[in-house]
């Protein structure tokens, strides 16, 4: 029976381009239900958007000197355009910071605060004094109170998904300043969730919300059995959507409240674009709403948004949320900001046209229940044993001898034999049994469920043998070959939600454009003949839909991921507190000079020391310098450096040294030179 659905997948932060666990947790199987729902009949908007405020973005712009602004329509392009990439099926992709969106959240917001659905209160707020600011959200980390993770956010800690008030951190620091926040009054409007906790309670834990998954559950409960506590749903920040009514000057919506309201603005742009009525998608009892999330998006799905929608009044509410647990890589946690990740832009550089089989490979090893790992081993072994041994072997040999014996026209069957009928029965099951998976949100099942189809194709070919019959029998090698072009038909169809872009070539291999109605998921199990004898195929060489992956080019990856995981820790290192403040005359009493390297060799019973000659251009000295663990003496002749000539002369190892040789250090934490690299540069010259 066909139903309307409103599918929503987690808006992502546009603070950076988004990675595989952004793919595995949230937007492939999202993508994966709402094709389902699609190709069997159902009304269905699909909605995504960037999620543009908040104070990761603010933070990354300061960072790189550019306004929140330049961050999110950089990111937004990326993100954007990666999910076109991929195949994800989005209905519409907005972003927050669209004038729909900021009037739908006002408007949101003025709704509740006309129907006394805050609390307007003055209370004092983590204040950082130096940088003359308060700290809300990711501004502050902190001790989260419930389970002892030492780097908990203000408003979450991303270790046990908990959301709190930023006073409720234990020993809070100011990520801006590193220093301890003082207390400041301030006024803000607050969801008083504990108003909402019975409601909450019948919906939920008494409702019919046994079904959803247990991670899910099991969250929602034990947040709803400790208790719920008033939210701030304003802050004291300049980047966000303005706080419309009185008294709001100066102050923002917290992210998470204009961010699920996304959800929303995005319908309504997408239903004016197309001409259809918003409301219906979301103010329909009819309408089935479901929310695709990562595991840290729990609370606001499952109790702060549901309170907002119910305080409103006039919305339905989710029925259910799907949440993944995380995608690990190569046995450590996914990490945008330790560089820790594999990138969907740079997937695609070195893997060009393989989207399907890293939405494969992330399919069938989703972290649905529990977290996961995604290993570059495991995903070869996905693509090679799989997709190119089993999927991709049966579709070509099938095209392959449809070409070379029928010249490309199916063959008028004979007279089917028992295991004929079997596999054909078999293959009128696979709709039903992949549906229920998908229904259930088990993609990785479903994923399986549509390998195991590829599999009896293969079988069915081996156990058949029509190269041999071909000799033999030409009758039986029609109806074999018939019947499994039957098989690779409905590949062709029931692939699609899972692996959008082989579906299509495998359609255009089997020319089902031609079709005289093009088959749908139900004709699978309804119809006993889906390409017609006399039908043609594609003439000439078919594609191959899928190619092996050699263990090189694993290893490449596997290089990179490492090299990516070192410059970054080189790029994190913790920068040293200036020291004390010097004056200008200080400053003159230093005579720097360019000078070279003449001679160097090393200091005699020493690990560390090497004894240099360098021409000052005031004269020739020698200088002991502690470079010996960096550089051979060889290494180092002929160099160009920057030389303190007025230090006081020192002894090392009875050599007298009369100077000191400047030096830093390069990101792999190897002593480099500080030198006057420049063309020219004479010896002698001061350095001022
Ligand atoms: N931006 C959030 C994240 O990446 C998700 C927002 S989902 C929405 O964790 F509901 F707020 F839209
Ligand atoms: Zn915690």
């Amino acid at each position: 029976m066909s139903k309307r659905y409103t599918v929503t997948a987690a808006l992502p932060y546009t603070n950076g381009p988004i990675h595989i666990g952004h793919l595995a947790g949230v937007y492939v199987p999202a993508d994966i239900y709402s094709r389902y729902l699609r190709l069997t009949g159902n009304d269905v908007a699909f909605i995504c958007g960037s999620d543009e405020h908040g104070v990761p973005i603010t933070i990354k712009a300061k960072k790189e000197g550019v306004t929140p602004q330049d961050i999110v329509d950089k990111y937004h392009a990326i993100i954007k355009q990666s999910f076109e990439d991929f195949g994800i099926s989005f209905d519409n992709y907005s972003r927050t910071s669209a004038k729909i969106h900021h009037d739908t959240a006002s408007e949101f917001f003025k709704t509740l605060y006309d129907n006394n659905e805050f609390v307007e209160e003055v209370s004092e707020q983590l204040y950082d004094e130096q940088a003359n600011q308060f700290l809300a959200d990711r501004f502050v980390i902190g001790t989260c109170p419930k389970c002892g993770y030492e780097e908990a956010y203000g408003d979450q800690c991303e270790n046990c998904g908990t959301s709190h008030n930023a006073t409720d951190l234990i020993n809070p620091k100011s990520a801006i300043t590193g220093n301890t926040p003082t207390l400041k009054e301030t006024k803000h409007w607050f969801l008083p969730l504990n108003k909402h906790e019975e409601f909450l309670r019948e919906w939920i834990l008494k409702g019919h919300k046994k079904d959803w998954k247990p991670n899910v559950y099991g969250q929602v409960k034990s947040w709803i059995d400790d208790g719920l506590r008033p939210r701030a749903v304003t802050r004291d920040l300049d980047w966000g959507i303005p706080v419309p009514v009185e008294g709001g000057e100066g102050k923002v919506l917290y992210v998470w409240f204009d961010a699920p309201i996304g959800y929303i603005s995005a319908t309504k742009e997408w239903a004016e674009r197309v001409g259809k009525n918003w409301e219906d998608y979301w103010k329909d009892e009819n309408t089935k709403l479901v929310h695709f999330i990562g595991k840290d998006n729990i609370v606001f799905h499952c109790i702060i948004f549901p309170s907002m929608l119910k305080a409103e009044g006039s919305y339905i509410l989710p029925d259910n949320v799907p949440a993944n647990e995380f995608l690990n890589l190569e046995g450590n946690k996914l990490s945008t900001s330790k560089n820790w990740a594999v990138w969907l832009p740079e997937y695609l550089e070195d893997f060009p046209d393989q989207q399907d089989v890293l939405r494969y490979a992330l399919t069938a090893n989703a972290p649905e229940t529990k977290d996961n790992d995604f290993t570059w081993k495991d995903f070869q072994a996905r693509n090679n044993n799989e997709l190119v041994a089993i999927f991709g072997n049966f579709i070509n040999r099938v095209a392959v001898l449809t070409n070379k014996y029928y010249n490309v026209v199916i063959p008028q069957p004979a007279e089917f034999k028992a295991i004929d009928e079997e596999t054909l029965a078999a293959v009128k099951a696979y709709p039903a049994v992949i549906a229920s998976s998908i229904e259930r949100y088990r993609f990785r099942e479903g994923s399986q469920e549509l390998m195991n189809l590829a599999r009896l194709g293969n079988k069915y070919l081996a156990d058949e043998e029509p190269w041999k019959t071909i000799k033999t029998d030409e009758e039986r090698t029609k109806t074999v070959m018939f019947v499994a072009l039957q098989i690779a038909s409905a590949l062709a169809v029931l692939s699609e939600p899972f692996l959008p872009f082989t579906s299509e070539k495998l359609k255009t291999i089997l020319c089902h454009s031609e079709l005289d109605s093009e088959s749908t998921w139900e004709d699978i199990s309804t119809k006993d003949v889906l390409l017609p004898a006399g039908h043609s195929i594609q003439t000439g060489k078919p594609e191959l839909l899928f190619s092996k992956i050699e263990d090189e080019t694993i290893q490449n990856q596997l290089d990179k991921l490492e090299a990516s995981k070192k410059a970054n820790e080189a790029a994190n290192k913790k920068v040293e507190p200036q020291k004390d403040e010097i004056t200008f005359d200080d400053f003159t009493k230093l005579d720097l000079r360019v000078g070279t390297i003449l001679e160097a060799e090393k200091m005699p019973k020493t690990k560390k020391l090497l004894v240099l000659k360098v021409d000052t251009g005031i004269d020739t000295r020698t200088i002991v310098s502690g470079i010996a663990e960096s550089f051979k003496p060889e290494e180092v002749i002929g160099k160009k450096v920057t030389v303190l000539v007025n230090l006081a002369p020192r002894k090392l190892r009875g050599v007298e040294s009369q100077g000191m040789i400047l030096m830093t250090e390069d990101e792999h934490g190897n002593l480099v030179f500080v030198n006057p690299n420049i063309e020219g540069v004479t010896n002698g010259l001061k350095i001022s």
